[in-house]
């Protein structure tokens, strides 16, 4: 950067109101003051301003509030499971148009990793967890042998979008690197930073969490919208001719992620945006609903949808508003370009009251003990709203959903390696083997299926049945 553009930078930080950002401007070498520009030059300033004019003082955010008018909410309507009372002659159609769009090279699928991970409290990059039960496979494996099986299935490669963030995106691929990229063609592995946002105090001013460093952070799932475009992975995608991105979170073993009924339904229908639900485990379940506001397919944040609502029974006695949205989503690709363009239809930043280290005017660095400041965020499943056509389809959670979020107890790596292992159990029993298991459907031993092998109980029977000898399950068997 030259000077000019320098002084330029700071001159409008000032006019702005945030010349504290450069309080220690004199005080840095040239690396530091080089590093605190760039970090500087990201920002942009009349975005920042209206964000704060227009949520700051929402004090409803922080009481934990609803944020949003809930008059006339219903559930959103979706499409049942074959053994749900869904029609099976559908099903079986759509599985059919997912097929052929793949074969057509037609799906990219699309991981979001820039998260901090804070809950699990695992050094490095989310993706690098070990999560399988015998060979402590990566999540980043996992989903590479599934997008490896995938592509085999349907004849045509699959190229991977993964979104990192600046705190992991050198950790991330140089873990890719140092596995051989899992044994994908390193061309379909394409990685991109999502954009950041800096905190700011209740007055809105940017804080500063070193001299020469501004307190800046990952700007949400939702970022991966604009990411995707900004990046230049949307136009990359473009020239291979694919047109829909299959998204998931990268904390979740069990999503199949080229899922071809879901697919289906989704160009079916011509659908910007498809989402799959799975039915809540029981009405408190900390999970976004999907539902129907103002005529719009809508996700409610369970902080949002008020206890009573979310305890309501329907006339057939089951939970009202229970389609949950556990992040699985396939977006159409011009979809994600209005979205994360320069265009109208943007989505909103929410505000996240935090602990924020700081540094003070004396340049010490203040580790608060309460929540200080404001992060900014966005949330992927606010793009619902905006799709044209969106179609919402149901899911087997044992079969979709078990997400390493926590360190231990509900949604952590142990409740995880019991729903791999029951999965399975259940594929085996389909292929007539029988496995000695507890009441809970697990062995009591570890053993583990790569995808490679098998990524779908219909998969795993057929791959079963053409085995000969057949292999002895028990304690560290592994079918690759
Ligand atoms: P979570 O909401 O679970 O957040 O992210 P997290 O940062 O991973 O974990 P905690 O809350 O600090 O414990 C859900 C998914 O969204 C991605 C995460 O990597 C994960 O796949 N994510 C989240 C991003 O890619 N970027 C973000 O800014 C936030």
């Amino acid at each position: 950067m030259t000077s000019l553009s320098a002084n330029a930078l700071v001159e409008s930080f000032t006019k702005a109101g945030q010349g504290q950002v450069f309080r220690f401007a004199d005080t840095l070498g040239e690396d530091g003051l080089s590093s605190l520009l760039a970090a500087a030059a990201e920002i942009d300033l009349d975005e920042l301003a209206s964000l704060c004019e227009s949520l700051l003082p929402q004090k409803s955010v922080t009481q934990g509030g609803p944020s949003i008018n809930l008059d006339g909410l219903q559930p959103a309507p979706y499409i049942p499971l074959p053994e749900e009372g869904g029609d099976a002659a559908l099903w079986d159609k759509a599985r059919k148009a997912g097929e052929d769009a793949l074969r057509a090279g037609r799906v990219a699928a699309f991981v979001v990793a820039g998260g901090q991970g804070t809950r699990l409290g695992y050094e490095g990059p989310k993706g690098c967890y070990p999560a399988t039960p015998v060979r402590q496979a990566s999540l980043f494996q996992v989903f590479a042998e599934k997008i490896r099986a995938a592509s085999a299935r349907y004849g045509k490669s699959i190229p991977w979008l993964i979104m990192t963030s600046s705190l992991n995106d050198a950790a991330t691929r140089k873990f890719f690197e140092d596995n051989s990229f899992f044994g994908l063609p390193r061309e379909d592995v394409i990685f991109f930073m999502q954009g950041r946002m800096p905190a700011v105090d209740a007055r809105g001013k940017i804080l500063l969490d070193a001299p020469d460093s501004i307190a800046m952070s990952p700007n949400g799932h939702g970022g991966s919208l604009r990411a995707v475009v900004t990046s230049g992975a949307a136009q990359k995608l473009r020239t291979r001719g694919v047109d829909m991105i299959s998204y998931w979170q990268v904390d979740n073993p069990l999503v199949q992620i080229i899922d071809p009924a879901f697919i289906g339904f989704h160009v079916l229908n011509a659908s910007e945006m498809s989402s799959k639900m799975i039915p809540k485990a029981y009405p408190l379940e900390k999970v976004g609903h999907f539902c129907l506001l103002d005529g719009k397919n809508t996700v409610v944040e369970y902080s949002d949808l008020p206890n009573v609502m979310q305890e309501q029974l329907d006339e057939q006695g089951q939970i009202r508003f229970r389609a949950g949205s556990v992040a699985i989503h396939i977006f159409d690709l011009a979809f994600v370009e209005r979205l994360g363009g320069t265009g109208s239809g943007r989505l909103p930043f929410h505000l996240a009251h935090k602990k924020i280290a700081y540094v003070d005017e004396a340049g010490t660095l203040v580790k608060p003990e309460r929540p200080n400041g404001f992060k900014f965020e966005m949330f992927v499943f606010d793009a619902l709203p905006f799709a044209e056509r969106p179609v919402i389809i149901e899911g087997k959670r044992e079969d979709e959903f078990s997400p390493i979020k926590n360190a231990e107890g509900v949604d952590s790596p142990a409740s995880c390696r019991r729903d791999q292992i029951r999965q399975w159990v259940r594929w085996a029993k389909a292929a007539g083997i029988v496995l000695p298991v507890n009441e809970d459907g697990i062995t009591s031993f570890d053993w583990e299926v790569s995808p490679l092998f098998a990524d779908s109980e219909a998969a795993f029977v057929q791959k079963w049945n053409s085995l000969e000898p057949k292999p002895q399950i028990a304690e560290g068997t592994l079918l690759v």
